[in-house]
């Protein structure tokens, strides 16, 4: 394993997280479901009325993830993305939910949706117009966002486009600041860092203290290479983003994809397994009406949740790459450890990753009780420093396991590292 790149830093103090946006919400990565990714701008219910964005839709997801284990594996929130609204606004200038598709109004969904002990999404955006070309919220920041109070809405998604980027920045500051004189706590999940990017390094102080998160890369796909790619980046640009995560504000890598069509078995388990890792909010694009059994397991995974939900409020790195494998880190709460390495190659069958060649490992001194998560769950027991251990990793594939650090410096030890 030569060709793995091993570059550990260790410091004993932590740099004081920066100040998150004080709503007192999403002090763990927020979970639910979104509807973007798998039902998009879809608004002809008389061809599709199964899959069109109505409230019908919203209602049957809600109805699912209370029946079939989904709220209490921990999703919450059931969000409305783009294409939801009127095309226009109404005498008082407020929005609208497009009276066809929404009879009984955003506020009548969110009632529906509180009495399954749900949370409602709701979707604008920043410029004058939405990404789909339904009404924007320029210019009209605080009517919307009391419109939203008012219809009890627990989540907004405000997306960027149609904005001047130079302006993005005040638009979404402003837009906070609405959220909060409604005195009510709304979600705020931002995609301001996403349409800076192309012009200039965002300021992850700025956006922490006005977002709950914030999406930093493309829309998510149905396909390997889309969740590749969003890796990627992420992992080339972690010394910028993941100091910024912590309880309060996260890094958004966009939806699970899992459940649908694009990913084999493998390569939704590395989805999970990162998205887990990367400290991501859980927001399943999916349809929880017809969803394979072993994809709901997965979804459902409660080891793999409890990665992602870890009470240290830590995202993880990218610590070594090579020979086709790319291993990633989390520190959790209990001197634990969440590693997951990732077969890149996507050709042949499982290959053998050595446990010694983790960068963490070498903090298993003496020792390291080892649970290994997926591809299945298995408690490897006790293994001492030079462990032999040889975890079999599937084609674009992830094996995901924690460690706890048997070892009596632990304490001191902090994991960081620098890009691979
Ligand atoms: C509004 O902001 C203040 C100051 O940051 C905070 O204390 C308060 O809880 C916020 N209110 C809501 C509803 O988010
Ligand atoms: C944000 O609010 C400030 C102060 O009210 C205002 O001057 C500015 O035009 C607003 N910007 C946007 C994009 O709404
Ligand atoms: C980033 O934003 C913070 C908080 O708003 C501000 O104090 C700081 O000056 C900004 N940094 C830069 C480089 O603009
Ligand atoms: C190792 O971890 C497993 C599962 O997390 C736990 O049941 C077991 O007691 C642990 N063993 C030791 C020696 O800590």
């Amino acid at each position: 394993m030569s060709k793995v790149a091993l570059i550990l830093v260790v410091f004993n103090v932590m740099s004081p997280a920066v100040e998150a946006l004080d709503n007192g919400l999403a002090l763990k990565p927020t979970m639910g479901w979104l509807h973007w990714e798998r039902f998009m701008c879809n608004t002809d219910c008389e061809a599709d009325p199964d899959n069109c964005i109505s409230e019908r839709l919203y209602m049957q997801m809600a109805d699912m993830m209370v029946k079939e284990g989904w709220k209490e594996a921990g999703y919450e929130y059931v969000c409305i993305d783009d294409c939801w609204p009127s095309h226009q606004r109404d005498d008082h200038g407020r929005l609208q939910a497009d009276p066809k598709r929404f009879p009984g109004g955003i506020k009548k969904l969110a009632d529906y949706v509180h009495s399954k002990g749900l949370k409602l999404g709701i979707y604008s955006d920043v410029g004058d117009k939405t990404c789909a070309g339904y009404p924007g919220s320029l210019g009209y920041y605080e009517t919307d966002a009391q419109t939203f109070a008012d219809w009890g809405v627990d989540l907004l998604k405000f997306d960027g486009c149609n904005m001047k980027w130079t302006s993005l920045g005040e638009g979404y500051i402003n837009m906070s600041k609405a959220l909060n004189k409604t005195g009510k706590s709304i979600l705020y999940s931002c995609e301001w860092p996403l349409y800076e990017w192309p012009f200039q390094k965002p300021n992850y102080t700025a956006i922490r203290e006005t977002c709950n998160h914030w999406r930093n890369f493309n829309d998510v796909f149905d396909s390997w290479s889309s969740v590749k790619s969003i890796m990627e980046w992420t992992a080339s640009h972690q010394d910028i983003i993941v100091p910024s995560a912590g309880p309060g504000g996260w890094n958004d890598p966009d939806m699970l994809v899992i459940g649908n069509f694009g990913l084999s078995h493998s390569q939704q388990e590395s989805q999970m397994a990162l998205w887990a890792i990367m400290a991501a909010p859980l927001f399943m694009s999916n349809d929880l009406r017809d969803i394979c059994p072993r994809s709901k397991k997965l979804l459902q995974n409660r080891w793999i949740i409890d990665i992602n939900q870890d009470p240290l409020g830590k995202q993880g790195y990218r610590t070594a790459k090579g020979n086709s494998f790319e291993v990633w880190e989390r520190p959790l709460s209990k001197n634990r450890l969440a590693i997951a390495v990732l077969n890149q190659q996507e050709i042949g069958g499982p290959r053998g990753f050595a446990i010694r060649d983790v960068p963490g490992w070498k903090y298993c001194d003496p020792q390291c009780n080892v649970t290994l998560i997926l591809p299945q769950y298995k408690e490897m027991g006790v293994q001492p420093k030079g462990s032999e251990l040889v975890l079999p990793v599937n084609p674009s594939g992830t094996a995901l396991l924690t460690v706890s650090l048997i070892s009596r410096d632990f304490n001191k030890l902090h994991w960081k590292k620098t890009s691979v």
